[in-house]
Parts: C-alpha cells; sequence; structure tokens
C-alpha cells in the first residue's frame, strides 16, 4: 500500500518536472525490433543523481544510449557540457526528443539526437555514455566493443541503469571498464557506474577470454 503510494506520488512528480522543463517524456512505446527494450523511462531523482554521480564537466560530450524521447539528453543540456547526443532507433521517439529538446527550458549547451542503430553508431567524441537498458546482451558487447574502438584509448565514464546479470556479465568481459560503485534507486533498479582504464595501452587492452557472447 505505502509502495503503490510512493509510486503514484513518482508518477505525479515526473509529470510535474516535465512541465517545469517543458518537456514530454513520459509514458511508453513497443520496441522496434527484437533484442531491443521497449521506450521507458526511470524516474527523474533517479537521473538527477546519476548524472551528479557522473560529474559532467566543460569538456565532455555526453552520449544517450538508446535516448528515447530524450529525458535524459535534455537533463544533460542543461549543463554546461561541449555537446549532448541522443541515439535512439525508432523514429517516433526520436522526433519526440527533438521535438523536446527545441522546447527545452534552460538548456546551457548544444543538444541532437541521432536516429540510427547504437551498434552502428561513432563513439569517438563521446567521454561519458548513459544506457537505461535499452538493449539485450549481446547487443550491449557489440556496441561496447564500438565505443572501445572508436574511443582508441581515449577515457570515457558510463553509467547502465538498470543493470541486470547477463549485463553486468557482458561488463565483466571488458577488463578495459572497471565498476566504480554499484547502487540501488528508490525502485530497486541495479545502478552501475563505469570507467575506462589502461587508457595508456589502447591497443593492448583487450576483452576477458570468457566465451562470446551470441549475436
Ligand atoms: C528503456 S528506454 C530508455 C530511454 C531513455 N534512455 C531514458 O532513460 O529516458 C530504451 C530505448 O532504447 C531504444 N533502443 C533500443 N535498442 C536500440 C538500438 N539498437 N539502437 C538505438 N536505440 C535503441 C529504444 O527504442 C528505447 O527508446
Amino acid at each position: 500500500m505505502l509502495a503503490g503510494f510512493r509510486r503514484s506520488a513518482r508518477l505525479v512528480a515526473n509529470h510535474l518536472q516535465d512541465a517545469w522543463l517543458g518537456i514530454s517524456t513520459t509514458g511508453t512505446a513497443p520496441a522496434e525490433l527484437p533484442g531491443h527494450v521497449y521506450y521507458a523511462t526511470v524516474s527523474y531523482s533517479t537521473t538527477w543523481s546519476v548524472l551528479r554521480k557522473l560529474d559532467l564537466g566543460q569538456e565532455d560530450v555526453f552520449v544517450d544510449v538508446g535516448c528515447g524521447k530524450g529525458r535524459v539528453l535534455c537533463l544533460a543540456a542543461r549543463h554546461r557540457i561541449r555537446q549532448a547526443i541522443g541515439i535512439e532507433y525508432s523514429p517516433a521517439l526520436a522526433a519526440a526528443g527533438q521535438r523536446n529538446i527545441r522546447q527545452l527550458r534552460g538548456r546551457r549547451s548544444p543538444a541532437k539526437i541521432l536516429c540510427q542503430a547504437a551498434e552502428d553508431s561513432d563513439y569517438s567524441d563521446a567521454s561519458v555514455l548513459y544506457f537505461f537498458n535499452p538493449f539485450e546482451a549481446h547487443l550491449l558487447n557489440r556496441v561496447l566493443e564500438k565505443i572501445r574502438a572508436d574511443r582508441r584509448g581515449r577515457p570515457a565514464r558510463m553509467a547502465f541503469v538498470m543493470e541486470l546479470q547477463e549485463q553486468r556479465k557482458v561488463f565483466s568481459r571488458h577488463d578495459w571498464l572497471a565498476c566504480d560503485e554499484r547502487f540501488e534507486d528508490q525502485d530497486r533498479h541495479t545502478v552501475a557506474l563505469y570507467r575506462s582504464v589502461g587508457v595508456d595501452r589502447p591497443d593492448t587492452a583487450s576483452l576477458r577470454s570468457t566465451p562470446p557472447v551470441d549475436d
């Protein structure tokens, strides 16, 4: 009963914060392809606390991988950073996100959405990456490999919200990433914070030699 009341209160709070920011990001939308996760959001309070921990600075390019309607992207763009970028496969969600960027109150930094598959995106400039459980483990593995290749040893920080066992296993195979912190938000989602390590040896950093994740 109390849990139900808290959930409803958070729902109302999310609508109010959307209204305060001038954007519209609530609701859900079905996944476009097998392996993708449907559109949904975590509470604003979780997102704020994750962004605080990511400690965005003026040199950062923030990327929300699977950005949906762009709530997190909009919050990142209210910081002074180099750029906020959202990657979203669904054209309808990407269009909603573009509208939100245009309407966002208090934007301090450039922001844009790229409507494309995360596994085919270019992460050369991405210093901070945010994931809210966008896809299944095999796609996460491909995206992490792509990020590592594109960054060529330059540092990256990451947050993964709603990390499940299968995704944690994928991260553990990427020995160029170390987990700094893991905590539970008020909805009991596991949030994991990673950063790249061994950036001085980009050509030798490799995947741990455990069996590959099936594509
Ligand atoms: C759980 S939602 C997260 C939305 C957003 N990051 C947020 O926190 O508000 C996952 C999003 O990832 C998108 N997505 C799933 N697979 C994708 C892929 N391979 N490439 C790009 N976007 C993808 C979905 O369309 C969906 O909008």
